[in-house]
């Protein structure tokens, strides 16, 4: 059993997190964009060449940019964030999910063992979680998924231009002005790390975003089940 000081650290960084990014979200209903992600873009013709894939689930989910465009393409998406954002009317969905309130670990434990083709996240698993708390969504993203299922993940990489600015949390672990949100950035070597006995790679790629306004450096990960 986890003991009082961790649970008790774990959740006040889940009540920072929530309340920074309902603010980022009340001042910007789109702030990443009324758009998906290129990340979902990528991950497109991976998911629709997994003959049968239906359901999706994606963790961190935002405004639900990114389940709006999944839901879309045709698969059946359960979309998970600590904020409850209803969809900005601007960007009136041509496919709504309701997002579900949730902390993410709490929610894949209530998910039933080897069900889901797929648990999707952008730009979630380099939020606010020590190499522990990593380990548990690894295990618990590994035990929801169907055999073979498919784990898309993007994170910002430690050859982001936002790496090492600000305060030091842990190793890796930034408060970077000016948003003073805490984010771990991720090696290659540290994904691999979290995935093995877990997860084998099907395709990754180091990609730069953002361009001159806001220049960012994301790891694309996909990866398969196995075991
Ligand atoms: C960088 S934002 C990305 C949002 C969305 N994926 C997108 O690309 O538009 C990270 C999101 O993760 C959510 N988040 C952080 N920690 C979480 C947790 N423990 N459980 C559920 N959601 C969490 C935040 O509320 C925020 O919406």
């Amino acid at each position: 059993m986890a003991r009082p000081t961790t649970t008790r650290a774990r959740t006040e960084r889940r009540v920072r997190q929530r309340d920074f990014w309902q603010r980022r979200y009340d001042e910007d209903p789109t702030f990443f964009g009324p758009e998906e992600s290129d990340f979902a873009r990528w991950c497109r013709p991976i998911l629709r060449s997994e003959a049968g894939l239906r359901e999706v689930v994606e963790l961190g989910c935002g405004y639900g940019r990114d389940a709006r465009y999944l839901s879309s393409e045709g698969f059946h998406v359960r979309a998970v964030d600590l904020v409850r954002r209803s969809e900005p009317s601007s960007t009136a969905p041509r496919a709504a999910v309701e997002p579900i309130e949730s902390d993410c670990l709490e929610f894949l434990t209530t998910l039933p063992r080897g069900k889901v083709g797929a648990v999707y996240s952008n730009m979630f698993l380099n939020m606010d979680f020590t190499e522990r708390e990593h380990r548990d969504l690894m295990r618990a993203i590994h035990r929801a998924l169907a055999p073979r299922g498919l784990h898309l993940f993007s994170v910002r990489s430690t050859s982001d231009p936002w790496y090492g600015r600000g305060r030091r949390v842990r190793p890796d672990t930034y408060d970077p002005s000016p948003h003073r949100v805490t984010m771990h950035f991720f090696s290659e070597a540290y994904a691999d790390r979290l995935a093995k006995g877990l997860f084998e790679p099907v395709r990754r790629t180091e990609r730069s975003e953002g361009g001159s306004d806001f220049p960012i450096r994301l790891w694309y990960f996909a990866d398969r089940r196995v075991g």
